[in-house]
């Protein structure tokens, strides 16, 4: 099984629809789905997954939510080298 994690940050939910979408469309047989806010995203959820998709709203003047997902951003940047990552918002 090809693990994959779904990893948002969403303010009002929009994004957190989309994150929804994004798992429920990488489900098959040889996939195991978590979707996970960025809060509770742990380095590990990235190591330890074949792909990633990353989304976040454009906050601030066209930023990241810089309280959750930019600091996980930049804890993780340096372990995604070969992985799948898929970004929205
Ligand atoms: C404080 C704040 C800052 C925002 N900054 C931007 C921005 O710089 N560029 C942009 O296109 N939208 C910006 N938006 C709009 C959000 O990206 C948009 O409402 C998005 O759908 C929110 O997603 P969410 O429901 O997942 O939180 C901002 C919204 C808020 C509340």
């Amino acid at each position: 099984m090809k693990k994959i994690s779904v990893i948002y940050w969403s303010g009002t939910g929009n994004t957190e629809l989309m994150a929804k979408a994004v798992a429920e469309g990488a489900k098959s047989n040889e996939t195991e789905v978590s979707l996970i806010s960025a809060g509770n995203a742990k380095i590990e959820d990235v190591s330890g997954s074949y792909s990633v998709a990353f989304g976040c709203p454009s906050m601030g003047a066209e930023e990241l939510d810089s309280d959750e997902m930019e600091p996980f951003i930049a804890a993780v940047e340096k372990k995604i080298k070969g992985k799948n990552i898929i970004l929205f918002g």
